[in-house]
């Protein structure tokens, strides 16, 4: 069964951990995710871009995948569905489709708009028991051809979002998605403790996991992020293991070019990568 994200997040911060948001992009990825989650006793969080949405054929196929699969594979941790940089029409889609969580990602609108359409969209979620993410800032960088610039949030206007009774907030504080340049300054930490006093228990996100010291996410952390979003690292170690598998010839060896062999190098170190993860985000054992 899937679940809201409220109750995982609000122990995180309250446990001063954050739930790591892991993106999928097929049945392989999902499976590598509740089987390292189920084993760690890990709450997670399923993350799922428009495109992802799309490339799985929609959004129906993707709820419908995920709630199998937590049931053919006995997972008892908390999972959350959840969309990911959502449009205001995308979150209706996902809300049709059985998601248990929505993230409707308002950035680039004018504040009084973000505002008015996250308002709306609180109150469907309120009446339907899911969890809403909103964001303010854009986050930098470019995800699913979305291309963000990389703001630091206005804490008065962060507040004035969690104000209206979302779930979590996520803001910018100088993260980016993808790679980190090598002249990237680093998270603001100026803003994020700006913006938590602002808006005191309010779960905030740290979208752009991917490539973030762990001395920064320790200190995000102790700042009142509980949610941390991690996409591109898995992409990374799966074409990393796929690469080194294809290199070595394996394919070419008896049945190695079977996809379920040849896949699975890449869907282990999945599995590594979400491990490392939920370790260093101090969600294991807190399901
Ligand atoms: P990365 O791809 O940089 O890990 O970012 C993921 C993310 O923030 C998804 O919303």
């Amino acid at each position: 069964m899937l679940v809201s994200a409220k109750e995982m997040l609000t122990k995180a911060k309250a446990g001063h951990y954050a739930v790591g948001q892991f993106n999928i992009n097929n049945l392989e990825w999902t499976k590598s995710i509740l089987l390292t989650a189920q084993e760690l006793q890990s709450p997670v969080i399923l993350g799922v871009s428009e495109g992802a949405g799309k490339y799985m054929t929609g959004y129906k196929t993707v709820a419908a995948m995920v709630k199998a699969m937590i049931e053919e594979l006995n997972i008892t941790v908390p999972v959350a569905l959840h969309l990911d940089h959502g449009s205001y029409e995308g979150a209706k889609k996902c809300i049709e489709a059985g998601f248990s969580s929505i993230m409707f990602d308002g950035s680039h609108y004018p504040i009084e708009e973000n505002i008015a359409k996250t308002k709306e969209l609180v109150e469907t979620c309120n009446q339907l028991g899911l969890s809403l993410e909103a964001e303010v800032g854009a986050i930098g960088g470019e995800e699913d051809g979305v291309i963000g610039k990389g703001e630091c949030a206005d804490p008065q206007e962060c507040k004035a979002i969690a104000d209206l009774g979302v779930t979590m907030l996520a803001a910018g504080i100088g993260n980016i998605h993808g790679k980190y340049p090598d002249n990237w300054e680093g998270l603001s930490f100026e803003t994020l403790d700006a913006i938590q006093k602002l808006t005191g228990d309010m779960p905030l996100v740290l979208h752009g996991g991917t490539g973030i010291p762990e001395d920064m996410i320790k200190k995000a952390i102790s700042l009142g992020v509980a949610k941390i979003n991690v996409n591109t690292e898995c992409q990374l170690s799966f074409a990393a293991a796929t690469r080194k598998y294809i290199e070595e010839g394996k394919d070419l060896q008896g049945k190695g070019f079977d996809p379920r062999k040849l896949l699975a190098p890449g869907a282990e170190a999945i599995k590594a990568t979400v491990k490392e993860k939920m370790e260093l985000f101090g969600s294991v054992g807190k399901a």
